[in-house]
């Protein structure tokens, strides 16, 4: 006798699709069968149940370098997130110069700490790499399951040198941790907004001139470069072009450690939606940002062809409102507007919908990249998969349930959705962490505080030699010991 069965479901992973009941004890999957009994049964006929999705790339009660508040905190954004179809989600905690990581880990452990509905864990965002943050700060983060570290290479107050990039990397590497990177060449866009404000091309549709795609592919290639250099693994978040795809792809076929994502939002939405009256563009201002409809085909070529590991939200939410987007008023130049749109309740069923129902990708490309290949990368032992023994974080999705998006449904802390008035069809209506009912039959079915921080484990490697620069090599360099 199980604590909880779900029963006549249609079972899928990364591999499979099966019809079987799942036994869960303990809060995980203690068997996968016909004819199960439990104490407790939720009845997924017609139903497929899947692994909880993880939402890798996600602000959450996070300041920018300059002040502004993301809107959601860990209640909210998790409250969204489980709504979507998630049960466990890897927002960042963000180091500012000047801080240590040690501090800036404590601090999202007070914001964190009893008040998410699922579970959790960090990337940490390293702007200060101070001697002590890599020789001490990022070891310690390391030990306390905080398994990846993501950098910018632009933003003014955030981005960090090559020559800083690569003493991360290393540091990265030899710990087993994974680096992210926000890549963009700063100086292209600082010369593109000056020029645009000059000839008073201030609209939020400037900001997606200034941010031209070339200047993604620039810095992609260089971080591409410097982790090949030091044999470290590097992911490529949030890709938004063809040419930054392809310099991925390339370097996966290559040998080389680098994993890519890319977003709901470069698959759905465009630079035509910055066109839109007054400043409602400002809605859908993010960096890198929207680009056009050929790039969403061939951005879906690259997630069907596999160059993308993961696909996440990016959820940045800024309100329509002076608390947000509208702090510097409605006049503001696009320079002045935050950058970041939400979308962590739509990023499942946008995937599913367009992705799935619409034969794009398959139902296992769909949990691959909604929960699976997350988990194996970001050290999230336990989930990820439907398999005895790991943590029931399980998604019932109804596979024929239409809905209109509305902002209201999102459940977040947010005035509006990018997504509003698309029609989805497939839906969670049922979501578990760890055997409890998150959401359950669309409603929300625990306290705030049921989600637990989880400690991650290093990176998962395998199949990915690396490459080995002969300058580094011992054994062609004419002996030089470059790493003590
Ligand atoms: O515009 C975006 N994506 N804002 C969030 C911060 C980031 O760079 O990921
Ligand atoms: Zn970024
Ligand atoms: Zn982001």
């Amino acid at each position: 006798m199980f604590d909880l069965t779900i029963t006549g479901g249609t079972l899928a992973t990364a591999t499979d699709t099966f019809a079987a009941d799942i036994g869960i004890t303990d809060g995980r999957i203690a068997a996968l069968g016909h004819g199960l009994e439990g104490r407790d049964t939720i009845d997924a006929a017609g139903k497929l149940v899947l692994p909880g999705g993880i939402e890798a790339h996600c602000h959450i009660a996070q300041e920018s370098a300059t002040g502004g508040m993301t809107s959601d905190d860990y209640t909210s954004g998790s409250i969204s997130a489980a709504f979507g179809g998630n049960s466990c989600f890897v927002p960042f905690a963000a180091q500012h110069r000047g801080m240590g990581v040690t501090e800036t880990l404590d601090l999202y452990d007070s914001r964190a700490s009893g008040t998410s509905v699922i579970d959790y864990g960090y990337h940490l965002i390293v702007a200060d790499p101070t001697p002590t943050v890599l020789s001490e700060e990022l070891p310690a983060a390391f030990a306390r399951g905080v398994t990846s570290f993501k950098v910018f290479m632009t933003y003014d107050l955030m981005r960090i040198d090559d020559r800083q990039f690569l003493d991360i990397l290393t540091v990265a590497r030899d710990y087993g941790a994974l680096t992210m990177v926000h890549a963009e060449n700063s100086g292209m866009i600082a010369w593109m907004t000056e020029r645009l404000l000059a000839a008073g091309h201030s609209q939020p549709r400037y900001h997606a001139v200034s941010h031209p795609a070339i200047a993604e592919a620039e810095a992609i290639n260089r971080a591409i470069a410097l982790a090949r250099l030091v044999d470290a693994p590097l992911l490529i978040v949030h890709v938004s072009t063809p040419e930054g795809a392809t310099l991925v792809a390339d370097a996966r076929r290559d040998g080389a450690k680098v994993f890519g994502e890319t977003c709901t939002q470069y698959l759905f939405l465009s630079r035509d939606d910055l066109d839109r009256p007054g400043m409602e563009g400002a809605k859908f201002m993010c960096s890198p940002p929207l680009r056009d409809e050929a790039t969403q085909a061939a951005l879906w070529r690259h997630l069907q062809a596999g160059t993308f590991s993961v696909f996440s939200s990016d959820h940045a939410p800024y309100r329509f409102d002076a608390t947000g987007k509208l702090a510097h008023g409605p006049e503001a130049s696009f320079k002045q507007i935050a950058n970041g749109m939400p979308g962590i309740g739509m990023r499942l069923p946008m995937l599913f919908s367009e992705g799935v129902r619409k034969g794009r990708i398959t139902l296992q490309q769909f949990v691959a990249l909604s929960a699976t290949n997350a988990a194996r990368l970001y050290g999230l032992k336990a989930k990820g998969s439907l398999a005895i023994g790991m943590d029931a974080d399980i998604a019932i999705w109804d596979p024929e349930e239409t809905r209109i998006v509305t902002a209201e449904m999102q459940h977040d802390n947010m005035d509006y959705t990018p997504f509003d008035g698309r029609e989805v069809t497939g839906w969670p209506t049922t979501v578990l962490c760890r055997g409890t009912r998150v959401i359950a039959d669309g409603a929300l079915a625990v306290e705030p505080g049921h989600g637990r921080y989880v400690a991650r484990e290093k990176i998962d490697l395998t199949g990915h030699p690396g490459t080995r620069v002969p300058e580094l090599d011992p054994a062609t360099n004419f002996g030089a010991r470059i790493v003590p």
